[in-house]
């Protein structure tokens, strides 16, 4: 089969592989359908991400048919429709008996395209399928159900959840990229009275007004400080969400959050940042940071069937499988192609 191959910073091929086999009686060997590119993905191929390794095939986000199941699989089976979640879940160890499967203990977590082969291929090997898969409901269309592989889950639990948004609040989310697109989205959810994106793209804060940010701000041009505080009467935003992944950007929300706020980091951070304790301890903040769970994705599946959460959004290109390095050319230069998620399909 092919697959997009990782082979050290900058390098990557669609290229000829083994096609993958069940190895534990609770695997299942899924067709890719439908399979994107996320963030994360051009952050290993900068080498930020030194676990994984030349002759990785990446990808963590799929859609796909199950073609074959070990004999310890219960509630998948061959010919079954299924979105490949970017979080495997062995469904005992502790963690997993919380919820909490982004930190399993048992081998899951976030393991494809990281620890092991992932779903940028026309085959993949999905651990634990009972557990780290879920059925696709007919209607729901497969690029749909692909935005709950990741960013929507991302952007809802690490975001709103853990900033505990509530009716009437202002939110500030810093960074406008799919992510952060996700957050604005779930906040909508909870009727803020504001939600403020800032970003440093304009084409990005352009996609936040339509995903239902009422206020923008270019961080370069504007000041969010005294954007947010004429918002709130000097106060400062109840929730701030940081979902970019540099100091600045995390140093931003934490300024523009309110006494009594709520700061929720998403960004991953690569570089040691700052946390001004001097001037926080008196403010009564909550600061939280998260790996996504994706506990939340049978609620995003049952809002996209009722039209609350509009996943078509998301995707502004579509590419075939064989297309796969201009498809990452295009994500890769979002700020020129206007890109959020791309989708690769069969042909
Ligand atoms: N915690 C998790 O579980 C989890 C899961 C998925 C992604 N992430 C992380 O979330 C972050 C966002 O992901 P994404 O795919 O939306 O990334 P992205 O790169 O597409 O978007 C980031 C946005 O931030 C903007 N930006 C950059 N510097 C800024 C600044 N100083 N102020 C304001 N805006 C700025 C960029 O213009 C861009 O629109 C990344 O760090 C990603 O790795 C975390
Ligand atoms: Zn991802
Ligand atoms: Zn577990």
């Amino acid at each position: 089969m092919k697959a997009l191959v990782y082979h050290g910073p900058g390098q990557k091929a669609w290229e000829d592989v083994p096609k993958p086999t069940l190895v534990s009686d609770t695997d299942a060997i899924v067709r890719v359908d439908a399979v994107t590119i996320c963030g994360s993905d051009l952050h290993i191929l900068k080498g930020d991400v030194p676990a994984v390794t030349d002759g990785r095939i990446l990808g963590h986000e799929a859609v796909g048919t199950v073609e074959a199941v070990g004999n310890g699989v219960k509630t998948v089976k061959a010919g079954d429709r299924v979105l490949v979640s970017c979080i495997t879940a062995c469904g005992t160890c502790r963690f997993c008996r919380e919820a909490r499967y982004g930190q399993c203990l048992g081998g899951g977590g976030w393991i494809l395209g990281h620890k092991i082969d992932g779903t940028q291929a026309e085959f993949v090997r999905v651990p634990f399928a009972d557990t780290s898969t879920y059925p696709v409901p007919a209607g729901v269309a497969d690029e749909d159900m692909l935005m709950l592989a990741d960013i929507l889950p991302t952007g809802y639990e690490v975001g709103v959840l853990n900033g505990v948004v509530r009716p009437g609040d202002v939110v500030a989310v810093v960074g406008a990229g799919p992510v952060g697109l996700a957050a604005i989205m779930g906040a909508r959810l909870f009727s803020p009275s504001h939600i403020v994106a800032i970003d440093l793209s304009d084409s990005r804060l352009d996609a936040a007004k339509q995903f239902g940010a009422d206020v923008t701000v270019n961080n370069s041009l504007e000041d969010a400080d005294a954007i947010i505080a004429e918002l709130t009467g000097g106060l400062g935003a109840d929730v701030s969400i940081e979902a970019v992944g540099v100091p600045a950007a995390f140093e931003q929300a934490v300024r523009l959050a309110r006494p009594g706020g709520h700061v929720a980091n998403i960004g991953v951070h690569g570089e040691p940042v700052t946390l001004h304790l001097e001037d926080l301890w008196i403010r009564d903040l909550t600061i939280t940071t998260g790996l996504v769970d994706t506990f939340t994705t049978p609620t995003l599946l049952r809002l996209l069937i009722s039209h609350q959460l509009e996943a078509s959004r998301f995707v502004t290109h579509h590419f075939t499988l064989d297309q796969f390095e201009e498809a990452y050319e295009v994500f890769a230069n979002a700020a020129d192609t206007g890109a959020l998620k791309v989708v690769l399909t069969r042909s």
